[in-house]
């Protein structure tokens, strides 16, 4: 039978142990002790106190699998090779052996019969070259030799260097193994890693990490001379599989097979893309959430958040338009279960993150598409009045998909990017920095009110407005329909169609309908209908024909079933209407002709 990532998972450690190492457990996704970076990117970061000489429990050789997120290939993910999470294996000596039994051990683990038993006219390994801060590696190129390794390549720090991890710490020079990545055939004396050969991939680094860098950037020789090794489960298992790529090998086959399955899609050359960065992100999202990290806007929070986010957008691309993340997390989960035991305790604490964040984004994704699809017609009536194309989104209309609607800048430029439109992200950044100097002031004062962050208090605003709009119809008239609405953190701004000032007796009564199904407490109902059944049922709204066929009709009713408002909308509400404040109308005014205006906040 074909070898699995789980047969080379337990090979691993089990040839480590008969060299005398201990197997320690992964070690959290979060680095404990270092706040200058996100996530652990290797096996050798929670090691950096024994690797810088402290004694560690188990002794001087060590090996086990890690959990790994590195960010900075998050545009790549869907190539054949890059992923946002991955195990890697590792081995370590901390202060005891040095390179000849890294390297003697390393192409035993490979090659034996025993073990992996890979073909050595197909491994290939590069060496340091040398430069002012570390001499020629010939030490390593000899030992390789001795092997009967002969494609050995030399290149310099970009490439056989590695370390630290952060901006200071333990690194050196290492030396990485390559395997051909073709089953049949086999390559030439020319094909070496040295000539850019791209047919040779890497699998496995052995650092020899016998220098520090400084805070002033230079490198002192180590007090011990420590090996660090890492090998890619992923891509490993994939080279040992001859899949085409990483997706295909049995780590996200089974993955990808219930993404077809819960998306009702074929994984193909135009679904691939999509389907990749699915599987991907929902792997490292699974394992964030494992290890206790929430969707937020800052820090491994905000990267989960974007991980999902672009998950479900993918989806949404592929033509779902249904909650879909569940039956794909649930499969990661049984997958690494049995592997890792935070995944196998917060299973459910998983699920329910998950589910909340995907909700809660699925609602305002189809807005800004919305929103992102009335700039593209603006830009395209721009071209037809005038003939000039428009290349660059500039940095006020960014600012404003941003500040209108919660677009992340992130999303922008991908958006554009797919159209082939540039962003003017630099404008951006600058408008963004007053912008935020200037809410510093608004945040202060809403610390004192104990409110958690804006979309809070414009969500309970909105659901204000529905009740306010039923209360206008039911004491002013049917006439009356939503002919605009914006909502600042501070207040609501409704605009309405009707003849003439609204009398204040009026305006009272509204004000009461409002606080009467506040103080009620009622459970806000969504329901997904075809357009024409909500129309027919009386449903209120303004601009169906900008909506889709099928629409979200939010209902407010007692548990009497008096219903206060039933109307059509797209995006969020309260859960519960006892959570918005006392509701207070401020001003009514005409707005233009035909049309009133209603300012009206929410006090405690
Ligand atoms: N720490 C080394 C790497 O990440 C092994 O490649």
């Amino acid at each position: 039978m074909q070898i699995n990532s789980n047969d080379i998972r337990h090979k691993f450690l089990e040839f480590f142990k008969t060299k005398n190492h201990a197997i320690i457990p992964s070690a959290s996704v979060v680095p404990e002790n270092d706040p200058t970076v996100l996530f652990n990117t290797a096996g050798m970061q929670p090691l950096v106190p024994y690797l810088l000489g402290e004694t560690h429990p188990l002794g001087k050789r060590l090996a086990n699998y890690q959990k790994c997120i590195r960010t900075g290939d998050i545009d790549d993910v869907w190539d054949n090779t890059h992923l946002t999470f991955f195990e890697m294996l590792g081995n370590w000596s901390l202060g005891d052996y040095f390179k000849a039994e890294s390297i003697a051990w390393s192409y035993e683990f490979l090659t034996s019969k025993d073990w992996l038993g890979i073909d050595p006219r197909k491994i290939a390994v590069t060496v340091f070259e040398w430069d002012k801060d570390a001499p020629k590696d010939e030490e390593s190129a000899e030992l390789w030799r001795a092997q009967g390794v002969t494609n050995i390549s030399y290149l310099a720090k970009e490439d056989n260097w590695w370390g630290p991890a952060g901006l200071t710490g333990p690194c050196g020079p290492d030396t990485e193994i390559f395997y051909w990545v073709w089953k049949e055939e086999f390559p030439t004396v020319w094909s070496t890693v040295g000539n850019d050969d791209k047919n040779w991939m890497e699998i496995w680094n052995n650092v020899f990490m016998e220098y520090i860098k400084t805070a002033e950037w230079t490198f002192e020789k180590a007090a011990q001379q420590n090996v660090d090794t890492g090998m890619g489960l992923e891509r490993i298992t994939r080279t040992l599989t001859w899949t085409p790529s990483v997706y295909e090998s049995d780590v996200f086959a089974d993955i990808i097979a219930e993404i077809e399955k819960t998306l009702w899609v074929t994984y193909n050359d135009d679904t691939r893309k999509s389907i990749r960065i699915i599987a991907d992100h929902s792997r490292t999202a699974t394992m964030m959430l494992s290890d206790g990290i929430r969707p937020s806007n800052v820090d491994q929070g905000y990267i989960l958040r974007r991980l999902i986010r672009r998950a479900v957008r993918e989806g949404y691309k592929l033509g779902t338009s249904w909650a879909f993340m569940t039956p794909i997390i649930w499969k990661v989960i049984e997958k690494f279960e049995e592997i890792y035991e935070s995944v196998k305790i917060n299973k459910l604490e998983i699920i329910t993150a998950l589910e909340k964040e995907e909700k809660q984004f699925s609602s305002t994704l189809e807005n800004w598409l919305k929103e992102f699809d009335k700039l593209m017609f603006g830009f395209k009536i721009a071209f037809e009045r005038t003939g000039q194309i428009v290349d660059t989104i500039s940095w006020d209309k960014a600012f404003k998909l941003y500040d209108t609607y919660g677009f992340p800048i992130e999303m922008t430029v991908e958006l554009a990017t797919e159209k082939g439109l540039k962003v003017d992200t630099d404008g951006f950044n600058d408008a963004f920095k007053k912008h935020q100097e200037l809410s510093r002031a608004w945040a202060e004062q809403k610390f004192k009110w104990g409110l958690a962050d804006d979309s809070e208090i414009v969500t309970a605003l909105h659901s204000a407005t529905h009740l306010m709009l039923a209360g206008l119809r039911k004491y002013l008239g049917e006439h009356v329909h939503q002919a605009g609405s914006n909502i600042t953190a501070e207040r609501l701004r409704f605009d309405f169609t009707n003849d003439g000032k609204v009398d204040a007796e009026i305006l009272k009564k509204v004000e009461d309908f409002v606080n009467e199904a506040i103080s009620k407490d009622i459970l806000v109902d969504l329901k997904n209908m075809p357009k024409d059944e909500a129309k027919a049922a009386w449903v209120e709204g303004s601009f169906w024909e900008k909506y889709p066929d099928t629409v979200k009709v939010y209902t407010f009713a007692d548990k009497e079933w008096n219903v206060y408002s039933k109307e059509l909308c797209g995006w969020p509400h309260v859960e519960r209407t006892g959570t918005i404040w006392k509701f207070k109308i401020q001003k009514e005014e005409a707005s233009s002709s035909g049309v009133r205006r209603i300012k009206a906040v929410l006090e405690k």
